[in-house]
């Protein structure tokens, strides 16, 4: 298979246009592919890469006309550092990959922030936070940010491998060197050669284990089980878990060495009722994301599954939100209400009917955490009552509510999108 050369971008002839004719190109060499060599991979990375400083390079430009016509205004406003948005557009305008992660708060970006400066280093990142707060997706963004993004990246998950089977999965074995071994296997250290190896739920590691795996962080080397000669690694580590490995520590279940040799870096992600503000945008985001794998509409819903979804504490955080939203999608038809929900968090009946806020029995809704967090809350619900009576002020007209609050259009389109909002619902039914 041929990948077809981009032609060649002088630097001053940058247009929409020009991207969008290269990224056709890519488009078309892609849906005739039957498959891909590596080498071919490597070009249509090169590729996209290119495209994506051109794109860069084009919205430095358009900013700067912006900002020097006056029409920036609410641009530069934007960029101001207190401003939302503002730490999210700066690591983008620094290029950061975000591999789709999604979100303002915070301490999202404060992590974010941390990968940004880890990734290209080599320094061991130790990632924690609950179950599905998004420790796989933080670790691929630091190999996407880092000089490796276009070498191997092997995921081990140290809790779901037997204990006798855990050294050979890791650094590989000789033929023969226990029973069942039938021939020479290289580990996942070997296969994450020159790129990242992002060890999960290294809490479960046994204690031997650990001993071997301080061994590779201090001096590059791995051993085959059943082999003698030693065999040179450059792996950098990602390791996560969601225990607290101080605890473990104290329990001696986890060594103190290599507690302090992986969390070098250290990146806390917060649990998503800690950051409830990301609700709305997670979940326009992800109904968005399941409209598309779904074939259909993005789903609406109503005020009172709304307000459950704003208010629920999430155990299972971002992961559990983005199921959720997949289930609405798939089983609500137009319109996705309590009754679509899984039954085991869905509020009691005489809840609905006296139409109280759903909550889980005992616990479900969460006050905010914070004083911060509580101001963020309301001024989400302050924001989403306004651009609903504008809406039925304007009679859904888009454009009208833009000129009339004074605001960049796209900016609003992007708040609509937030709120969950379709300008067409704003609409006079035709008789
Ligand atoms: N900020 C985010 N924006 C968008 N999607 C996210 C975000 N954080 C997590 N996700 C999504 O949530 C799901 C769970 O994330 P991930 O697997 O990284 O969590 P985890 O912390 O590794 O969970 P576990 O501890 O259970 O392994 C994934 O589908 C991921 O893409
Ligand atoms: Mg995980």
């Amino acid at each position: 298979m041929k990948i077809l050369d981009q032609p060649p971008a002088p630097r001053s002839a940058l247009s929409y246009a020009g991207l969008i004719e290269k990224i056709e190109i890519m488009r078309s060499s892609l849906r005739w592919a039957t498959r891909l060599e590596r080498a071919d991979i490597e070009k249509l990375l090169r590729q996209s890469g290119a495209l994506r400083d051109e794109v860069m390079q084009l919205s430095h430009k358009e900013r700067f006309v912006a900002a020097a016509t006056g029409e920036g205004q609410s641009v530069s406003v934007l960029a101001a550092a207190s401003a939302p948005g503002a730490r999210r557009l700066a690591l983008r305008q620094r290029s950061f990959v975000f591999e789709g992660t999604f979100g303002d708060n915070p301490r999202l970006l404060d992590a974010l922030e941390i990968a940004e400066k880890a990734a290209p280093t080599d320094l061991p990142v130790l990632i924690d936070g609950e179950s599905g707060t998004g420790k796989e997706l933080m670790a691929k963004v630091i190999h996407a940010n880092g000089a490796r993004a276009d070498k191997p990246y092997v995921s081990v998950n140290c809790g779901a491998i037997p204990e006798n089977l855990i050294e050979s999965e890791l650094f590989g074995h000789r033929k023969g060197a226990f029973t069942g071994a039938a021939a020479d296997r290289r580990g996942k250290f070997e296969s994450a050669h020159r790129g990242t190896i992002f060890l999960d739920e290294i809490g479960e590691l046994p204690l031997q284990g650990q001993v071997k795996l301080l061994r590779v962080l201090q001096s590059h080397e791995i051993q085959r089980v059943g082999a003698d000669d030693v065999i040179s690694v450059d792996a950098r580590i990602v390791a996560a878990t969601n225990r607290n490995l101080r605890q473990l520590i104290a329990q001696g279940s986890f060594r103190e060495d290599l507690f302090y040799r992986l969390s070098v870096i250290h990146v806390s992600l917060p649990p998503l009722r800690e950051r409830r503000d990301e609700i709305p945008l997670l979940c326009a985001y992800f109904s968005d994301e399941a409209a598309e794998a779904l074939k259909r509409a993005p789903m609406k819903m109503t005020p009172r599954l709304r307000d459950f979804l704003l208010g629920y504490t999430y155990p299972g955080n971002i992961r559990e939100l983005r199921n959720l939203i997949y289930r609405l999608s798939c089983l609500a038809g137009e319109v996705a209400d309590l009754a679509h929900l899984p039954e085991d968090i869905r509020p009691g009946m005489r809840e609905r009917e006296l139409n109280v806020p759903a909550r889980r029995a005992a616990d479900a809704v969460a006050p905010p955490a914070s004083l911060a967090d509580a101001r963020r809350v309301a001024s989400d619900e302050a924001e989403r009552a306004f651009l609903e009576r504008g809406l039925r002020e304007v009679g859904g007209t888009v454009t009208e509510l833009a000129r009339r609050c004074e605001m960049n259009r796209s900016h609003l389109q992007m708040l609509l999108k937030k709120h969950g909002l379709h300008s067409r619902d704003f609409r006079p039914r035709k008789a």
